[in-house]
């Protein structure tokens, strides 16, 4: 049976390329994420059947809704890709119009194409016709400072028969600089039929429950907010803002690095797959302030410049140094390799 995901998953955990791999949305899974997307993966190397970009469009099979998420400007590219989605079990297909990245916009993907909104329909047509599951899109504002076509793109989505619409409320220019416009994302949330899930800066979920009591979305994607604190899904859940301690952030450690072994193989090969993935997700990871060191929940858009970590395992945590993400890592039992 098809699962409806928009109709069933309120609460996603945004695409997150090199870090939301499947250990982690295992984790965040656990944590309550409702629906879950993987990693960007390029639709022409999809097509051509690359090993690494095939293991981008795998779901982890405690994910509960799953969206595989494909990028790229060639039709045939993305209805191929599309339809190997959808043969590895993917519950949806969402389509990046939104990557800034040079190395994909310079290839005619991800939010190049928002810069001429006219010529999606092709686009969207391919890969609406290449699969029986549903097809969301998920863009960016627009493409330059000033520019906005989120209106504009969401109705070519719903002409084209797509499901559901994720938008960031930045353009392209402003990466992630400035707050994110929930005006737009909201006026466009009361303009169209199709659902329409909000996304930038919720960093808590008291961030989320507040959004959720006015907003016209019909559902909100997570990225930062969940790789600084994967609890986030369970204060959304439970409606509790959570502080864990040190110890308790080092058993979730512990859980995140049994995942990633178990899924990429405790052979050498795979403890430096591992090693490399969680040495990203450590950037993230450490980057949560504790509330209760700090007095009050930290938005996202705040850096904070000095606070007193209150044990040596919470000053381990606050560091930004890779050979202290190590020694945590090992800690949670990640065994140790030559660098
Ligand atoms: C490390 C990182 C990787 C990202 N990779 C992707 C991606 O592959 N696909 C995508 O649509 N968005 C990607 N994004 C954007 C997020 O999904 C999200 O739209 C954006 O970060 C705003 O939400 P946030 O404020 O909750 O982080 C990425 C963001 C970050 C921080």
């Amino acid at each position: 049976m098809t699962k409806q995901p928009f109709a069933n998953a309120t609460i996603f955990m945004g695409s997150v390329t090199t870090v939301g791999n499947r250990p982690f949305r295992r984790l965040v899974t656990e944590y309550g994420a409702e629906a879950t997307l993987g990693e960007m993966a390029i639709a022409k190397y999809v097509a051509q059947k690359k090993k690494q970009e095939l293991a981008l469009i795998r779901r982890d099979p405690h994910e509960k809704i799953f969206g595989a998420q494909i990028v790229g400007g060639n039709p045939e590219h993305l209805s191929k890709a599309a339809r190997m989605a959808e043969e590895f079990g993917a519950d949806f297909i969402d389509f990046n119009c939104a990557c800034p990245h040079q190395s994909v916009v310079s290839h005619g993907g991800g939010a190049i194409l928002l810069r001429r909104p006219q010529n999606l329909p092709m686009v969207l047509d391919a890969i609406r016709q290449a699969v029986s599951i549903p097809v969301s899109i998920k863009i960016r504002k627009g493409f330059e400072e000033g520019d906005n076509v989120a209106q504009q793109v969401a109705e070519l989505a719903q002409n084209a028969g797509f499901n559901a619409i994720f938008i960031h409320g930045r353009t392209k220019a402003a990466q992630y600089r400035g707050p994110c416009d929930w005006e737009t994302i909201e006026s466009v949330a009361r303009n169209i039929d199709i659902p329409v899930i909000g996304c930038g800066d919720l960093a808590h979920g008291s961030d989320v429950i507040e959004k959720r009591k006015s907003s016209a979305c019909s559902g909100f994607a997570i990225a930062r907010g969940a790789l600084i604190k994967p609890w986030i899904f369970e204060e959304i859940a439970t409606g509790q803002p959570l502080d864990p301690t040190a110890e308790q952030r080092l058993d979730m450690l512990k859980k995140l690095v049994s995942y990633s072994l178990e899924t990429f193989g405790s052979d050498d090969f795979g403890v430096r797959r591992s090693r490399d993935f969680l040495l990203r997700q450590m950037g993230f990871l450490c980057r949560y302030v504790p509330t209760g060191a700090l007095g009050r929940e930290l938005p996202l858009q705040e850096r904070v410049g000095e606070w007193s970590p209150r044990n040596a395992l919470e000053s381990l945590w606050a560091s930004a140094d890779k050979n202290d993400h190590m020694q945590l890592l090992e800690m949670a039992g990640l065994p140790k390799t030559e660098q």
